[in-house]
């Protein structure tokens, strides 16, 4: 049986008090549509509905392709809503399950549950319920005397009677489709707020005679609607937990969960430790047996095995096998660590690969710049890669030795195994094996005296 997922994001989001559209707002660093999105996705092969109103073109050009949006011009009711979305479901999907931009904690287990009972369901309708004594402002699930669901009440209509009602409606639903798509049009206006209650779906099955089946969540949190900015930070800390656990029990030590902040889209290998203060962002990957933190920020790099990053920032940067940096060390775009290669105290790398066992220790900027193997960059080495207009390279070849606080002009080469003095100024290409030293640096030994007789 095929089913669609229709999600609802057209509301303003007033609450939020935000120039940006509500469900953009970053949880975990992805915006809230997009968590929706992942999870619909996980749910159907059909690119799911988004029904877009405020901020429209921004929340498509977030979610991109892969997902059909409509629009709604205006705000009637989530039974309008759901409305929109007929003219490209109908006759494609034999269930619709409906879910909300704005719910970026339902997981995927619990929906495919509410799937999985109304594939069961003879009648129409199967709703997720949540059991709970603050009913916060959720709409009522009315019961029958033998138990079966009746209606849904909106609280600003409930009697007293209803009020005191614990069960909840917590606004998800799996629908029969050709049912739903017969009876979407057939709701009534209600007041006092002038909308199209999709929750009047329920009533209207019921008089029919057919059944509306109920599902419990498991898990309130999972029901966190994100209306202002303190119920964003409560979501955080959910996600936050549900992610920590997940890897703590995949093997991954954290000294401190609570301060640990790892993205949905992170992998972490086993035996890593993760130090209070960790921010892993974006797309990426730690190995295995790492240790990083306290006090790190690693944004879309990918991060090999036994590696070290003390309270450093990482980004977009590659770091392999048996590297480390830090502390106080600055990995920019472009930045390669090889197998065992060392960046320590104030060291900054921007497009540059640092080769295997290379070491850059202390206070030093590369830019541009290709490292050989076991080349060793002294302390306070600078490569002057920019002339205020470009940007030029430098290569420093495998086994040489950088005096410190030496100056590469680039463009600029140092030959295999050559070595340059303390400050040197290094204007032109420096042959292998020969040292150099000056300002600006010229070579000094036997091959680079033989070569200046020739000349
Ligand atoms: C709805 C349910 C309520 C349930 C609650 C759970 C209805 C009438 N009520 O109430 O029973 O307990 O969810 O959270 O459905 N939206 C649109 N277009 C619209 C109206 C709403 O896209 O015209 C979207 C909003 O952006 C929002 C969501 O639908 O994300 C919910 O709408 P809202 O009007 O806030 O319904 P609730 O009052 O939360
Ligand atoms: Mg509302």
């Amino acid at each position: 049986m095929r089913v669609a997922v229709v999600i609802l994001a057209a509301g303003e989001g007033t609450r939020m008090r935000s120039d940006l559209p509500k469900v953009l707002h970053p949880l975990g660093g992805r915006p809230l549509v997009v968590h929706a999105v992942e999870t619909a996705r996980t749910l159907s092969d059909q690119p799911p509905v988004l029904v877009v109103g405020h901020g429209r073109e921004a929340v498509e050009e977030t979610v991109g392709e892969g997902v059909t949006t409509v629009e709604q011009t205006e705000q009637l009711g989530t039974g309008h809503a759901v409305l929109q979305a007929r003219g490209v479901l109908r006759g494609r999907a034999d269930m619709v399950l409906v879910s909300y931009a704005d719910m970026p904690l339902l997981t995927a287990e619990t929906l495919g549950r509410l799937v999985q009972r109304q594939r069961e369901n003879r009648g129409p309708i199967t709703m997720l319920s949540l059991i709970q004594d603050n009913p916060r402002g959720f709409g009522r699930v009315v019961r029958d005397e033998e138990g079966g669901v009746a209606a849904i009440v909106e609280e600003a209509v409930a009697t007293p009677e209803e009020l005191v009602i614990r069960e909840l409606n917590a606004g998800v639903y799996c629908f029969d489709g050709p049912w739903l798509w017969d009876h979407i049009d057939q709701i009534p206006l209600s007041l006092p707020k002038e909308e199209y209650y999709l929750t009047d779906l329920v009533g209207m099955a019921v008089q029919e005679g057919l059944k509306v089946e109920a599902v419990a969540s498991r898990d309130a949190d999972e029901l966190l609607g994100i209306n202002n900015r303190v119920h964003l930070s409560e979501a955080e800390r959910v996600l936050r937990r549900r992610i920590n656990e997940h890897w703590m029990l995949s093997g991954v030590t954290m000294i401190d969960p609570g301060n640990t902040y790892v993205g949905p889209d992170v992998t972490l290998g086993r035996d890593t430790t993760l130090y209070p203060q960790t921010h892993l962002r974006g797309e990426t990957t730690v190995g295995a047996g790492c240790v990083i933190g306290p006090n790190t920020v690693i944004e879309d790099s990918t991060i090999g095995d036994g590696c070290r990053v003390t309270l450093s920032v990482v980004e977009e940067a590659v770091m392999e096998s048996g590297s480390d940096v830090g502390p106080f060390g600055h990995l920019r775009r472009g930045a390669r660590l090889c197998e065992g290669a060392h960046v320590g105290n104030f060291g900054e790398l921007k497009q540059s690969t640092l080769g295997p066992g290379a070491k850059m220790g202390h206070f030093s900027y590369l830019g541009d710049a290709q490292v050989g193997a076991g080349a060793n960059v002294g302390a306070g080495t600078i490569t002057c890669n920019y002339d205020g207009t470009r940007k030029h390279p430098t290569v420093i070849e495998e086994g040489a030795f950088i005096g410190s606080d030496t100056m590469l002009v680039a463009p600029v080469r140092v030959g295999k195994g050559a070595k340059t003095g303390a400050g040197a100024v290094v204007t032109r290409d420096i042959p292998p094996g020969v040292v150099a030293y000056g300002v600006p640096a010229r070579v000094h030994g036997k091959d680079e005296e033989r070569r200046d007789d020739e000349a």
